[in-house]
């Protein structure tokens, strides 16, 4: 078990304003969440070092932004429609409803009861009726993946980029899943946030590409700050796979409630290009077709060799929110301080820190103080390392421990000396440390770039 447990980090979140309940003053809506103050801009850098390496580091992908709402045609073709469900059984007793594989011991988990239903499917998606009439006549679905819209455009991205294979579309966005049980925190949900990747690489390629994408993802995870000792690599039994894979590597987190998936690598082979292809023709496409007569698209690509070919899929999907609490966990710390004292530090990854800089008045509302505090401010701000706030609480020990808990890796206190003395200075306090170095507000500058380009 993780050395954090989930209560800790349900505390620390709401005390600090990391994420909150969703319509908390109405009772709360269940398995829905928002993200606070903090919370956002943990969530917004997360996103940006994936989006940073999938996309600014690499020269063979694209990104994407696609739509929510989809067309109910593109999700029947995927198969969500007939098989994306997860089994229900009900109990006869207390009414609850659950997922039969998560019941233990064929008891209800709610009230002990063993009469249970059979299982029966259960189809996970919302389905939303689209426009003015709700005759059930015109609907569509809040997308229960990113990928499908990578799907639907690929020739339109082809044709604008000119892309050759190997290359690869990238997303990031909200999800919607009507999950039976939501559970854990931010784990389970019903809306939530993948980053998802879809690779697209020449058939009987994928499994090099799977192997490649499989190292890919453990290196971005660690350096988001996870332990490699912390991940678990685990294989999906056949018999266990989503039904458009042909195998899938989960890379497992110990989150505090158990080692459970964080991102799915998952070899999706012609799947879905193949089933959103107009019926085949004199192309003489090879792939899983379904005999598509909506689509007026041929979803193929040419190859080196002046092949049409319908390429194959390598698709790393992490979930986001996952990714927030597994970093969240790997870095909540107590630190035992000696004499009775100890603290909270969040020893987030720097980059992923919510607030880089906090520069803290020794004494509140001294007007001399604050203006060189305004003045350190606006010029660190010129430096793009992100959110830097101001405090003026007038109480340093508080200050520095609120931002030990929110992960501030620095913090710059402002003092007399620094405006009574010449060369002119700060204090800056390191998170982790606790040390205390002495600058020269000269050299302020170099010192941060150094410090948050390391
Ligand atoms: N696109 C894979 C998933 O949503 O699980």
């Amino acid at each position: 078990m993780a050395a954090t447990s989930m209560e800790q980090l349900v505390s620390l979140c709401k005390r600090r304003g990391f994420i909150f309940q969703n319509s908390d003053i109405y009772g709360g809506l269940q398995g829905v969440y928002d993200y606070g103050p903090l919370g956002v801009e943990l969530k917004n850098n997360l996103k940006a070092a994936w989006w940073r390496s999938m996309i600014y580091e690499r020269d063979d992908v694209e990104g994407l932004d696609a739509a929510i709402l989809t067309n109910q045609k593109v999700l029947h073709y995927s198969g969500h429609e007939d098989t994306f469900s997860d089994p229900m059984t009900d109990c006869r007793k207390c009414k609850g409803r659950f997922r039969a594989d998560h019941i233990k011991d064929g008891k209800c988990p709610n009230c002990g009861s063993t009469d249970l239903t059979d299982p029966r499917p259960f189809n996970l998606m919302f389905k939303t009726n689209i426009g003015p009439v709700d005759d059930g006549s015109s609907f569509g679905y809040l997308r229960p993946e990113t990928a499908q819209a990578i799907f639907t455009q690929f020739k339109n991205v082809v044709d604008s980029t000119s892309r050759k294979l190997p290359f690869g579309i990238a997303q990031i966005g909200k999800s919607f899943r009507n999950e039976i049980t939501p559970r854990n925190f931010i784990f389970r949900v019903r809306e939530f946030e993948q980053a998802e990747l879809e690779f697209f690489v020449e058939p009987g390629e994928d499994e090099k590409w799977h192997e490649i994408w499989k190292e890919e993802r453990i290196k971005w995870w660690e350096e988001q700050g996870l332990k490699r000792e912390n991940i678990n690599i685990y294989t999906t039994p056949e018999n266990d796979l989503a039904h458009y894979a042909k195998a899938c590597y989960d890379i497992e987190y110990q989150f505090p409630h158990g080692m459970e998936e964080l991102e799915g690598i998952a070899n999706r082979t012609d799947y879905d290009l193949g089933n959103h292809t107009k019926a085949q023709d004199e192309m003489n496409l090879t792939s899983h077709c379904h005999p598509n007569n909506d689509s007026t698209q041929k979803l193929c690509i040419m190859n080196d060799n002046n092949k049409w070919v319908v390429p194959f899929v390598i698709e790393p999907s992490m979930g986001v929110d996952r990714g927030v609490l597994a970093v969240m966990t790997e870095a909540y710390t107590e630190e035992d301080l000696g004499e009775g004292n100890s603290r909270i530090v969040l020893k987030l990854k720097k980059h992923l820190a919510p607030i880089k800089v906090a520069v803290i008045p020794l004494k509140k509302n001294n007007a001399q103080i604050m203006a060189k505090c305004h003045e350190i401010k606006k010029n660190l701000l010129k430096l793009g390392i992100g959110r830097v706030a101001l405090e003026n609480t007038g109480n340093i020990g508080k200050a520095y421990r609120r931002h030990d808990e929110v992960g501030t890796p620095l913090c710059i206190t402002v003092d007399f000396e620094t405006i009574e003395n010449q060369p002119e200075s700060v204090t800056i306090r390191d998170r982790d440390t606790m040390e205390q170095t002495r600058v020269n507000t000269a050299d302020l500058r170099a010192y941060l770039l150094d410090y948050f380009n390391k």
